[in-house]
C-alpha cells in the first residue's frame, strides 16, 4: 500500500461544529435549542441524499435554510429574524478546538491537505476564514464541481483527480459515518472521527480507523 501523504477532510461536523450556530443563540431559541439543532442537521443531510438520489442538485445553502425551517417548525417555531441570525452564524461556524494544531502538524511534515465537502464554494471559503484556517489547505474541493452530493463516487473522485493519486493513497477523515462508508467503498483509507461516541453502523463498509478527535491522526500509522 502506498505511504500516506494526502489527507482529505470532510468539513461540516468534522472540522466545523455545525451545532455552534444554534449554541450561539441558545438563549434566544430556548431550552429546545439542542433538539432543534439536531433536527436541523439531520434534515439537512437527508435533503442532500434525496437530491442526490433524484439527480436534482441544489445549493447546500438552500437546503440549509429549508432544513432550518423544518427544524424550527417542528420544535415550536422561531422568528424569521432569529432564523436569519442562525443562517448567518452557519457561515462562520466554530472549528473544533484541535483542528488548527492538527492540520498545522500534518502540514509541517509535508502532507498535502484538502477539504472535500457538500458545502458551496462561498460557504466553505467563509468558514475557513472565520475559523482562521487559511493557508492550511492545498485544495478546497466542493460537490459543486461534481454536480451531486456525497456519497456519490463522483464526489470522492474529485480528490484523486486533484492530487493524481490512487484512492488508497488518501486518508479520508469524516465524523459522518455514512460519509466514511462512501469513502471506504471508493477505496480511501478512512478515519472515522467519532466525537460523540455514537454506535458504529454500516458493518459492510467499515472505517480503517476510529478516533475520538483529530489529534490522534498525527500519530496514526495507516
Ligand atoms: C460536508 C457535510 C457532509 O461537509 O458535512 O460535506
Amino acid at each position: 500500500m502506498p505511504a500516506i501523504n494526502h489527507y482529505v477532510f470532510d468539513a461540516y461536523g468534522t472540522l466545523f461544529d455545525v451545532h455552534s450556530a444554534a449554541n450561539r443563540y441558545a438563549a434566544e431559541i430556548g431550552p429546545q435549542w439542542e433538539r432543534m439543532s439536531q433536527i436541523w442537521r439531520t434534515k439537512h443531510l437527508e435533503y442532500t441524499w434525496i437530491h442526490a438520489a433524484t439527480d436534482r442538485h441544489t445549493a447546500f445553502w438552500t437546503l440549509a435554510r429549508r432544513s432550518l425551517d423544518f427544524a424550527a417548525a417542528s420544535t415550536g417555531g422561531l422568528s424569521d429574524e432569529l432564523k436569519s441570525k442562525l443562517m448567518s452564524a452557519y457561515r462562520t461556524l466554530g472549528a473544533y478546538p484541535e483542528v488548527k494544531a492538527t492540520l498545522t502538524a500534518l502540514q509541517a511534515r509535508g502532507a498535502k491537505l484538502a477539504i472535500l465537502t457538500n458545502g458551496d464554494p462561498d460557504m466553505i471559503d467563509e468558514a475557513i476564514k472565520g475559523a482562521h484556517l487559511e493557508g492550511l489547505f492545498d485544495a478546497v474541493l466542493t460537490v459543486h464541481e461534481a454536480g451531486v452530493f456525497k456519497p456519490h463516487a463522483r464526489v470522492y473522485k474529485l480528490a484523486i483527480d486533484r492530487f493524481d493519486v490512487v484512492p488508497a493513497a488518501i486518508s479520508f477523515q469524516s465524523s459522518n459515518r455514512w460519509d466514511i462508508a462512501g469513502g471506504q467503498v471508493f477505496g480511501f483509507r478512512t478515519v472515522w472521527i467519532n466525537r460523540t461516541g455514537v454506535p458504529d453502523e454500516y458493518p459492510d463498509m467499515p472505517p480503517a480507523h476510529t478516533i475520538t478527535d483529530l489529534t490522534a491522526l498525527v500519530g496514526l500509522s495507516h
